[in-house]
């Protein structure tokens, strides 16, 4: 109980900076919020953007056997017909009679074997119903039936129903794969612990097409290729699971499937699902279109659907999951020997919104202020930094460690030769972690910033 009080304390201190330092709001906070919706601010943009990336150039630019796409968000509404998701997509819901709550009723304890309302507790609750996740909406000028189809609740199909466009273009041969990010939409009955059940999020997915009979390895190899590239953002490997669902769980188009899960303070929970979904999503879609996609391998002479492995990331989720880990609060003796909590976001440096803070040690000299913002110059094309002459330097170091900002550089008197010539030309470098320093010169600094980022 005392762990899940200070597990909830540590979650709300992460939801309160992350507004405070402005990484995540409330989407349109100003009149309310939208349940299950958020907006990212600058820091939170930044972060986001590193994290997708750091997928694409893992995922599509480092490979030669994976290509791109960018599908549309709305298609024609026989893609959802077709993938299933009109008749399945679908959550059991239950009304509580008492409170009104709309309640997922897979997600309810159970108190002498009856289902019990979470908001009031109350056991007077309708039967579960099916409850479709996919937002409806209408193309075009009339709200018929012939113009409804759905914002897409996965970017998956979007690569299903591209496959024969992109084999022809890209002249790829089995295994290949197609990857995406994008955004995907679901009425998520009860969107919650922040953003990580949303209602409009983004996913990162590879569709990644083989020979039959290469599905069951390479859904093991997928699964160590994604468990590096979280280690490779700095999710140490203490705080990930790895869960084989089993195969009277998994989908019934499913040869098996593992869930990537990560320790939230509020639980472990899935960061991504690495599915071997055999040759389903295309033969359903070649039954619904009548369009061929199938492949002709050369080497075998035969034409046949190929199957797929599919890695399938949230990148909000690991957005979290990345504020979470890095989150880490410590005491701290300032140079007065007064003792303080210090916040820190220990981003790796990859991830980090802000790569480095470039501070003049005063702002009311000319020549520190001169220096320090030619310094900016200097980094600005090649990476993420930010200026601050204002308050003391420690106040200022703190704010960046706030941010997550792994490196500090200082432009002193010694930078401009005021105490000699001895260290003319050099900054202290502080690093967020160890809060050490040391002198570099100017001219070092980009190669030592881009070394630690890349
Ligand atoms: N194409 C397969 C697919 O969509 P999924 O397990 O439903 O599989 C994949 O979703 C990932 O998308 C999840 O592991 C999660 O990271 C993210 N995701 C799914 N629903 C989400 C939601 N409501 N809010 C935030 N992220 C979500």
């Amino acid at each position: 109980m005392a762990q899940d009080k200070s597990a909830s304390e540590r979650m709300e201190k992460i939801v309160s900076l992350c507004k405070r330092r402005g990484f995540i709001f409330q989407s349109g906070e100003i009149y309310g919020g939208l349940n299950g919706f958020w907006d990212y601010g600058p820091l939170g943009t930044e972060l986001k953007r590193n994290l997708k990336d750091f997928w694409w150039r893992r995922m599509v630019r480092e490979r030669d056997d994976v290509v791109g796409m960018d599908g549309s968000i709305l298609m024609n509404r026989q893609v959802w017909v077709a993938s299933g998701h009109e008749e399945t997509f679908s959550d059991p819901m239950v009304d509580c009679r008492i409170c009104q709550s709309r309640l997922r009723a897979d997600q309810l304890q159970e108190k002498g074997g009856r289902k019990q309302c979470s908001v009031c507790g109350s056991f007077d609750l309708t039967e579960p119903r099916a409850f479709n996740l996919m937002f409806k909406t209408y193309v075009g000028a009339t709200e018929d039936e012939s113009a409804v189809t759905y914002l897409r609740p996965e970017t998956a199909q979007a690569i299903f129903v591209q496959f024969k466009n992109i084999l022809e273009v890209s002249r790829k041969k089995l295994p290949f794969g197609i990857a995406q990010v994008g955004k995907a939409f679901r009425n998520e009955i009860n969107p919650r612990n922040f953003t990580f059940r949303s209602r409009e999020f983004e996913q990162m997915e590879l569709e990644y097409f083989c020979r039959p009979e290469e599905g069951p390895q390479l859904l093991e190899y997928w699964l160590n290729e994604r468990l590096k590239f979280y280690a490779d953002i700095g999710i140490a490997s203490d705080l990930l699971h790895v869960h084989k669902i089993p195969p009277e769980e998994c989908a019934h188009y499913s040869k098996g499937t593992y869930d990537i899960e990560f320790a939230f303070p509020f639980g472990v929970q899935e960061l991504e699902g690495v599915a071997y979904r055999t040759d389903y999503d295309l033969t359903q879609h070649q039954n619904a279109s009548g369009k061929s996609l199938e492949y002709f391998d050369e080497e075998s002479k035969q034409r046949y659907i190929p199957h797929v492995v599919e890695p399938s990331a949230g990148v909000d989720r690991t957005t979290l999951a990345l504020i979470c880990a890095a989150f880490d609060e410590e005491q701290v003796t300032d140079e007065k020997g007064k003792v303080e909590t210090r916040t820190v976001l220990r981003f790796h440096p990859r991830m980090a919104p802000i790569k480095c803070g470039v501070f003049p040690l005063l702002k009311n000299n000319d020549r520190l202020v001169r220096q320090a913002r030619e310094i900016v110059e200097l980094l600005r094309p090649h990476l993420m930094v930010f200026y601050d002459e204002s308050g003391a330097i420690g106040r200022r170091y703190r704010r960046q460690d706030e941010a997550g900002t792994p490196f500090g550089v200082t432009v002193d008197f010694d930078t401009i030769g005021e105490n000699g010539p001895a260290n003319q030309g050099t900054v202290t470098i502080r690093e967020r972690d160890s809060m050490k320093q040391h002198r570099i010169g100017i001219t070092e600094i980009k190669s030592f910033l881009i070394e630690k980022i890349s």
